[in-house]
């Protein structure tokens, strides 16, 4: 009898990976993806825990799957960053699990498959296994999507205070070069034309050169459209990498830098190593071309501490960098990380109010920077062929900036196509184009 599974993933794009490593691992032990936990015998639940809300997410999923369990045989397992966080506990929490697997353990999900199926135990591994980086990414197994995401680097040896990634993920590792670059070729032959390179900290990359001799080696293989990366830690961005980054043509005019806040007191206290004018000062690493880069950061808003003029340091800052697109988030306490001991006593209706001021002031430079491409014309990449619920195709410029395309009648684009489009109209989440 065939035996069906569903993988759900939630979190960042190093977790989506994961979730096609741990959908190819799958595969090869005979299982079939199907699209719904309801028509699966094995569901995995691929996790985060950067914030409280993507726990809740889980466990109120958990408490989803429990309901039908009751009615069916059913496997449930729970991997990626909460499980190694939980680990155990995780069993205690919701006896309905029957499987746990850390982050670093993914090549181990048979053997612990097989010990909750065939054995009735309840079956966990999350060891730090130190050369997990090394997973046979060839049996991995994509979604259709129209790049490609290659992971580089894994850990992080930062500490910020408020952040659980360093427990999740552990010390950083990299994957040596060449490898990377069998990969990336392989991901040519089957058709991608886009790689997005990931690592909690890519700019500390050293799998046998550093991060800006990976950009020259990777862009330079044949067939290669665009590059991009995330995330980089402002304290690993070189005048080199910054260079590479604006010179090189293969590399998407995009860069992701979290400041995380203005206020060099909140920074201080964030473990974040760095202050507002040496963040500034990498910028401006990027010389006069920093005009044609699409500049992005995180921000949190309401860390413990945080006064009003701290806070309008931050909007300050926004306003002074004019960052093209952001992404802002409340604070939220992380178990067994340092900032556990700093008082939170900032009221919740001031962090909501915080983040909205926060959000529409960002809005506001994203529709300047929009409205100003009015007329322009400019590549993007199909990521959608399929017309989407208001009649548009969905495609990406190298800028990261996401167009909604006008039907051409009689003309059918295809996944991952790189076409011309004038931009015809401007809102703070997308641009409104047609093909030219
Ligand atoms: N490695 C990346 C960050 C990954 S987490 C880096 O250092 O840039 C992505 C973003 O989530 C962070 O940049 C931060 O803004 C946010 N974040 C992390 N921990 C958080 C927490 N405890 N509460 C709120 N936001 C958090
Ligand atoms: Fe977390 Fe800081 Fe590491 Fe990013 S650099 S993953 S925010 S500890
Ligand atoms: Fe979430 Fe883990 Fe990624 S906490 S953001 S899935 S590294």
């Amino acid at each position: 009898m065939t035996k069906r599974f569903f993988i759900q993933t939630w979190g960042c794009q190093m977790n989506d990976h994961d979730g096609e490593k741990l959908t190819g691992v799958m595969v090869q032990e005979g299982y079939v993806e199907v699209n719904s936990s309801k028509e699966a015998d094995v569901v995995i639940l691929n996790t985060c825990s950067i914030r409280e809300k993507a726990v809740h997410k889980v466990f109120s999923e958990l408490g989803r799957l429990k309901k039908e369990k009751l009615q069916r045989p059913l496997t449930i397992g729970v991997t990626g960053c909460l499980a190694q966080q939980e680990q155990s506990h995780l069993f205690t929490r919701a006896p309905q699990i029957d499987f746990v697997l850390g982050t670093m353990a993914l090549e181990k999900l048979p053997h612990i498959l097989s010990q909750a199926q065939i054995k009735g135990e309840k079956g966990i591994d999350v060891e730090h296994y130190p050369d997990n980086h090394l997973f046979p990414t060839e049996i991995a197994k994509r979604k259709p999507t129209a790049k490609a995401l290659v992971t580089i680097i894994e850990g992080c040896n930062h500490a910020c205070t408020y952040c659980i990634v360093p427990r999740t993920r552990g010390i950083e590792r990299s994957r040596p070069y060449q490898s990377i670059i069998d990969e990336v070729i392989r991901l040519i032959d089957q058709g991608y034309r886009e790689i997005e390179l990931l690592g909690q900290n890519v700019n500390s990359y050293a799998g046998g050169c550093n991060f800006t001799e990976l950009l020259r080696r990777v862009s330079a293989l044949k067939g290669l459209e665009w590059l991009r990366f995330t995330t980089s830690h402002p304290m690993n961005f070189t005048k080199e990498l910054a260079h590479e980054i604006v010179t090189n043509p293969r590399i998407a005019p995009f860069l992701h830098l979290p400041v995380q806040s203005g206020s060099n007191a909140v920074l201080k206290r964030m473990l974040r190593e760095y202050t507002i004018e040496e963040y500034l000062e990498r910028l401006d690493y990027l010389g006069s071309s920093r005009s044609s880069i699409c500049l992005s950061t995180d921000f949190i808003v309401g860390f413990p501490g945080e006064t009003e003029s701290d806070f309008q340091q931050t909007l300050d800052l926004l306003d002074y960098v004019q960052f093209e697109s952001s992404f802002s988030f409340i604070y939220s306490l992380r178990p067994g990380t340092a900032a556990v001991r700093l008082k939170d006593d900032l009221p919740a209706e001031v962090k909501q109010e915080r983040l909205v001021r926060l959000q529409s002031r960002q809005a506001h430079w994203t529709l300047l920077d929009n409205q100003n491409m009015i007329g322009k014309v400019v590549d993007a990449r199909i990521e959608n062929p399929i017309l989407n619920e208001n009649g548009f195709w969905v495609g990406r410029m190298g800028s990261s900036k996401t167009l909604h395309l006008k039907e051409k009648v009689g003309y059918i684009p295809q996944m991952g196509e790189l076409v011309s489009a004038r931009i015809t109209a401007a809102s703070p989440h997308f641009l409104g184009a047609e093909l030219v």
